[in-house]
């Protein structure tokens, strides 16, 4: 007699089957343009790499390489050779150093400096962009090219002699700002160029600086931390475990991509 009535188990994939069949028809009948969230889905749910940055995800997207629709427009990295990613801000180009994954931060250098050691003719290099801002850790390093005078005395061992593209060598000295430093103000005068540049002060670079080591230690580039709608992407992720952030192309509107058959409209968008 026991066999007329089913086992709990059986009752429960029963259930589950009666679920899949109410559902698979209901998320078909959900509108047109879920095969284009699909395709989003596939080429967005993967990381791609250049050079040595590694792991590269919302908001990035790669010319060429990850659909812009994968991140949001300011972001675009443009990939040199698979050797070396860089990205624009502002009218400058700055190549990316590093991305790191759990923060929007990422490590730049400007591309004018790699392999230089003369910043004599750069002209501006601070980052004014309201998608974009220094971390507690950058500070100005000021660069007097060409004084007249011996500074030495004041300005301690910061010196250091470079080679100008001319193939002219030129003396120098160096000095992370410090703004109550009256003594900057009087060198400036006295210089042919001064340059300030963004200097990231993390404990090798504080060693590279009191060594001398001015190249290595611009080499290390500096951490900037971005804005890119990061309360809408962990709506997105944490609504659904397998939903990625990415944007209309079109309208660079943030959208939340789900897997395929997971038919979810995302229900939140927001304009840049
Ligand atoms: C998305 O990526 C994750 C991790 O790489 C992978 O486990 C999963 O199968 C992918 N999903 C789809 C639908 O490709
Ligand atoms: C990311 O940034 C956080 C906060 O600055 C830091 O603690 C962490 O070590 C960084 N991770 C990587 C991989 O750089
Ligand atoms: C460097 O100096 C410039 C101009 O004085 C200033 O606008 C900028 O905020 C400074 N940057 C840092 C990191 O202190
Ligand atoms: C700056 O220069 C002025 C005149 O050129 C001089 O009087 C002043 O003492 C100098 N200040 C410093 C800190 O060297
Ligand atoms: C940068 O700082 C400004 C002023 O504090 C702030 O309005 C903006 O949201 C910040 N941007 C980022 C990316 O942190
Ligand atoms: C993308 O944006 C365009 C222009 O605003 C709009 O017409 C279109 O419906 C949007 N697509 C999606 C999938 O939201």
């Amino acid at each position: 007699m026991s066999h007329l009535f089913p086992p709990p188990i059986l009752n429960s994939i029963l259930t589950f089957m009666i679920c899949i069949l109410i559902a698979v028809p209901a998320s078909h009948g959900d509108g047109d343009g879920d095969g284009d969230v699909d395709e989003q889905y596939m080429s967005c749910n993967s990381s791609q790499s250049c050079g040595t940055v590694q792991d590269i995800r919302y908001p990035f997207w790669v010319h060429n390489i990850r659909p812009q629709f994968c991140g949001l427009r300011r972001f675009e990295l443009q990939c040199h050779d698979n050797e070396y990613a860089t990205i624009g801000i502002g009218h400058q180009s700055f190549r990316v150093l590093e991305i790191n994954n759990t923060h929007p931060i990422m490590r730049i250098v400007i591309a004018d400096y790699v392999g230089r050691d003369c910043l004599e003719s750069i002209r501006k290099s601070s980052i004014s962009d309201p998608l974009f801002n220094y971390t507690e850790k950058v500070r100005n390093l000021s660069l007097f090219y060409d004084c007249s005078g011996d500074f030495s005395s004041q300005l301690g061992n910061n010196k250091y002699k470079c080679t100008s593209e001319g193939g002219v060598v030129i003396r120098s000295f160096y000095t992370v700002d410090n703004n109550d430093d009256s003594r900057l103000h009087n060198l400036s005068n006295s210089c042919s160029s001064v340059v300030k540049v963004p200097i990231q002060l993390t404990r090798p670079n504080i060693l590279y600086l009191t060594e001398g080591r001015l190249i290595e230690a611009l080499n290390q580039g500096f951490e900037v931390r971005y804005d890119a709608e990061d309360k809408l992407c962990s709506t997105c992720t944490s609504h659904h475990p397998r939903g990625i952030c990415g944007s209309n192309q079109s309208s660079d509107e943030f959208s939340c991509f789900y897997p395929p058959g997971m038919h979810l409209r995302p229900s939140f968008s927001h304009s840049l």
